[in-house]
């Protein structure tokens, strides 16, 4: 390894743990609530800033991957506080999908459509969800977007321009077992497995 390689990785790790250090201290002083997470999104929309640590030179979407490669930033041994860099390009969709955990993405580079909805049965049937969509918001440099476990939301990436994005999770999408995505045309969900590919 190059000493600017072990140098930058040095960085990542201790700007990554302050940042982990700081939203486990809010999330264990004030609970998950909307008022917390958007104290969280404005700590990695601070973190986002540091674009000579964090841009897509050094988190590209990687050869072989569709349109986005998933990073691993940090994660609990109990994996909790799951912390991400998504890289995307244009053509990255997503159905959409709960999380069943909280969950807050903040934009470093380039620009992804989010688009959220809102369930309207009694999720009483298994398997059937009538979803809408509600409304979206463009997640850019210097905004992004929170979820509570049960919210739905799809992401879209549309622009040339190559995107990265901080994906921050109450815990790790490796064990979130019962996250739906859904099926908005046929009126079902289906639960779907952890990404296989993180690059950790
Ligand atoms: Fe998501």
């Amino acid at each position: 390894m190059t000493e600017a390689k072990r140098s930058l990785e040095a960085q990542h790790e201790t700007e990554v743990n302050f940042c982990v250090k700081d939203i486990r201290s809010m999330i264990s002083s004030n609970g998950v609530t909307r008022s917390t997470l958007s104290e969280v999104k404005a700590r990695l929309l601070e973190l986002a800033t540091h674009q000579e640590l964090f841009n897509t030179d050094i988190f590209p979407v990687q050869n072989g991957d569709n349109a986005s490669s998933l990073y691993l930033l940090s994660e609990d041994v109990n994996h909790e506080y799951a912390f991400y860099a998504l890289s995307e390009i244009r053509g990255k969709m997503t159905p959409p999908h709960d999380h069943t955990t909280w969950a807050v993405i903040a934009g470093i580079e380039g620009e992804e459509l989010n688009k959220f909805y809102d369930r309207l049965d009694n999720g009483k049937d298994e398997g059937q969800a009538q979803i809408r969509e509600s409304h979206s918001e463009v997640v850019g440099v210097g905004t992004g977007v929170i979820l509570m476990p049960e919210d739905i939301h799809s992401i879209h990436c549309l622009v040339e321009q190559p995107t990265l994005n901080f994906h921050f999770y109450g815990r790790s999408i490796e064990y979130l077992p019962k996250r739906k995505a859904f099926n908005m045309a046929e009126g079902t969900y289906k639960h779907f497995p952890a990404n296989p590919h993180i690059y950790k």
